[in-house]
């Protein structure tokens, strides 16, 4: 047992038999319950074994990414991120029990907004040409969130030098004390909403984009609806996206890659805070080429599922990014286009 993980070890009598609890999600690598501990609601994530593994490469692999997830929890904490807090670690069933964030994941607001854009009907059809451009094959999300292939599978150096990104400036990622309020005010109104979220809309998309938008768009029926123009919709993406580009650059500025950056993986609480999620794949690392590849998960896992706000936020992100820390943004922006070229020649390849 790693020395991270014996600091929040259970003693035998508070070890939860998760057959008693119940599983509120159930993803590749393991289950998500809600329990109640220490007379608090606290949500409990166990990871299971995966039986094509040897049993001891298994065993180690699960250990590993316990340590890093409560490794990274705990940095980003240090650093001031906000991040669940880890109240302790079942060792032997493989769990971690963490505080429960009463909020919505980015993903979920996403498609509360898309959704709302579709319902009022607002168009994004003159922003969505630089999607082509970016993204040139049709991979699913599994393709998009896989940064160790980046890493290990393309290693040839390009022999032109591709173009940094350009980061909007200081100007055009402000918005106004006004706008702000209201951005604030409509994503608190999204984070209330007690409904459940229908997540078909999505995993539909993952598994078939776009052959089957009939029946998503019945799926969605219960979504909740709200007034927006298209400003102040993308006033609350902008809001949002600001505070993703601030919050990584803070993350990587600690050394701290976070190896699955999603919009599942970042959550909005009640205070309209994000905070972020699921440092399992998470090390700690000064590399810039780490840096890059993590925000290239990203701007692949937007376009992946949320294509239709994907040419403004991503740039948004990178803004707030590069505000945040300019130097840092210099040199990890520039091997963004690398390993961006690297992502394209592999696509091409196959
Ligand atoms: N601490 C938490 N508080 C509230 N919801 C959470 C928390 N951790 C995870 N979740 C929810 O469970 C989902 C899956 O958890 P995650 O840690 O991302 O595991 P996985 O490895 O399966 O992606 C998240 O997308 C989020 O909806
Ligand atoms: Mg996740």
């Amino acid at each position: 047992m790693s020395h991270i993980a014996k600091k929040f070890k259970l003693t035998e009598s508070e070890a939860m038999d998760s057959s008693m609890l119940i599983c509120f999600k159930q993803g590749a690598e393991g289950r998500i319950f809600k329990t109640n501990y220490l007379g608090k609601e606290v949500l409990v994530k166990e990871r299971f074994s995966k039986k094509y593994r040897h049993p001891d490469l298994d065993k180690v692999l699960t250990k590993e990414r316990i340590t890093s997830e409560i490794r990274g929890l705990m940095k980003c904490r240090t650093a001031g991120i906000r991040t669940p807090a880890v109240y302790a670690v079942n060792s032997v069933q493989n769990q971690i029990i963490m505080e429960l964030v009463d909020g919505k994941t980015v993903k979920d607001v996403l498609l509360v907004l898309e959704q709302n854009m579709k319902h009022n009907n607002i168009s994004t059809e003159e922003d969505n040409d630089y999607e082509m451009s970016v993204d040139e094959d049709s991979g699913d999300e599994e393709d998009a969130v896989d940064s160790s292939e980046v890493n290990g599978k393309i290693k040839n150096k390009q022999s032109s030098v591709p173009p940094t990104p350009v980061a909007p400036s200081v100007s055009e990622i402000s918005l106004s004390n006004d706008d702000k309020t209201k951005a604030q005010t409509f994503l608190s109104n999204i984070i209330a909403y007690t409904g459940e979220i229908n997540l078909s809309i999505s995993s539909d998309r993952e598994s078939n984009r776009g052959k089957d938008s009939e029946k998503s768009n019945q799926e969605s029926g219960n979504l909740p609806t709200f007034q927006l123009s298209k400003d102040e919709l993308f006033n609350l993406i902008k809001l949002l996206s600001l505070q993703i580009g601030q919050t990584l650059s803070t993350m990587h500025a600690n050394n701290i890659i976070h190896g699955d950056l999603t919009t599942s993986n970042m959550i909005v609480d009640r205070n309209n805070c994000l905070v972020l999620i699921d440092f399992g794949l998470s090390v700690i690392k000064v590399s810039t080429e780490d840096k890059a590849v993590d925000l290239y998960v990203l701007k692949r896992a937007i376009l992946s599922l949320h294509s239709i706000f994907s040419r403004n936020m991503f740039d948004w992100v990178l803004g707030a990014y590069r505000r945040e820390n300019k130097k840092q943004a210099e040199a990890v922006l520039k091997t963004f286009a690398e390993v961006e070229m690297r992502g394209r020649k592999r696509c091409m390849v196959g």
